[in-house]
């Protein structure tokens, strides 16, 4: 595409000016497409200058989350290849519902705001502007679908190491999947399949990750918070986004390829619930107990005042 082309070329050239002339020749088009394509880049927020005689040269780009800014910190095979994104959606989840069946397997949905963003259990998830990393990515994973909830916990781990690798805080998951950070909420996965009885059609893992929202409403200030308010410094959204993805094909690949097992340690080790005196409502109804483990299914397991163990596979824990 030519627009991606042009902006690699402003971008391998960042800070210095670049003819029109060189441009329409290392691009093969004319200088009205070059200028046209300028203006457009513009618009969208990069800080470009022209100048009659020298050309033009990049002097920043928008704190936005298009491919062109989250690749060149991106090294998966397949996540991330195919890549939409959107200035403003209703629920990136939603929007990867519609078009699932037609795009390929690790398609990723990233949107800048979403308007009507859903949380788990028919929760609301506020999405404001620009703030935090909204997106949904397709998986297409040849697995029962059963264990399709190891792939929630494939994405915790994901964006645990992700934080850790590039703002060097250990955050924790509460399992199954929120990420915790000084004790409040920085991130929530929410999981949606389509599938057969023994088939797979489409996993869609939507993560939602406060980045640098800075404020938010009364009733969730106690609970949730953002990298930035915990970390005090602005974070590079781009950055973030393209190591959760890296992480994400890691921990995918190796889970097929290993199984669970291989994620179970880390899951553990990452873990904030075990160890814990908790309450989790799950399909089973209401479990009181302490966390012991996540087993080789990746349920938890929670051993009541009665001392007897059980593996819940899914459920909403609060300590
Ligand atoms: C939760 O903790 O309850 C899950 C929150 C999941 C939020 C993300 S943001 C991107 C994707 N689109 C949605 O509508 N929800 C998920």
């Amino acid at each position: 595409m030519l627009r991606q082309r042009l902006l690699r070329l402003l971008k391998e050239n960042k800070g210095e000016y670049i003819s029109g002339q060189k441009l329409s020749e290392q691009l093969n088009v004319s200088r009205t497409a070059i200028w046209k394509h300028i203006n457009e880049l513009k618009n969208e927020g990069y800080q470009i200058e022209a100048h009659r005689k020298m050309g033009y040269i990049l002097l920043s780009e928008p704190d936005l989350l298009t491919y062109e800014e989250v690749s060149p910190y991106l090294s998966t095979n397949f996540l991330g290849k195919y890549y939409m994104h959107k200035l403003v959606i209703d629920s990136t989840n939603n929007f990867a519902k519609e078009i699932a069946s037609n795009v390929p397997d690790g398609t990723v949905i990233i949107a800048e705001e979403q308007t009507a963003g859903r949380g788990r259990l028919g929760r609301s998830w506020i999405s404001q502007k620009g703030c935090g990393i909204w997106m949904s990515i397709i998986l297409k994973p040849n697995i029962q679908p059963k264990e399709a909830i190891n792939l929630t916990q494939l994405a915790a781990i994901s964006v645990v190491k992700a934080i850790e690798e590039v703002f060097h805080v250990e955050s924790k998951i509460k399992w199954p999947n929120d990420i915790i950070l000084n004790n409040k909420k920085v991130c929530g996965i929410l999981t949606e399949m389509s599938s057969e009885i023994d088939k797979i059609n489409y996993v869609i893992i939507g993560i939602g990750v406060n980045v640098n929202c800075d404020n938010f409403p009364e009733e969730l200030k106690g609970k949730a918070t953002s990298l930035y308010l915990e970390t005090n410094s602005k974070v590079d959204r781009k950055k973030l986004t393209a190591s959760i993805l890296n992480n994400l094909e890691f921990y995918y690949n190796a889970y097929l390829q290993k199984g669970f097992e291989y994620i179970r340690p880390i899951c553990i080790e990452k873990s904030i619930t075990i160890g814990r005196q908790i309450k989790v409502i799950a399909n089973e109804g209401e479990i009181e107990g302490k966390a012991v483990t996540i087993d080789n299914n990746g349920s938890l397991v929670v051993e009541t005042k009665e001392g007897k163990r059980l593996s819940i596979m899914s459920g909403d824990v609060s300590v």
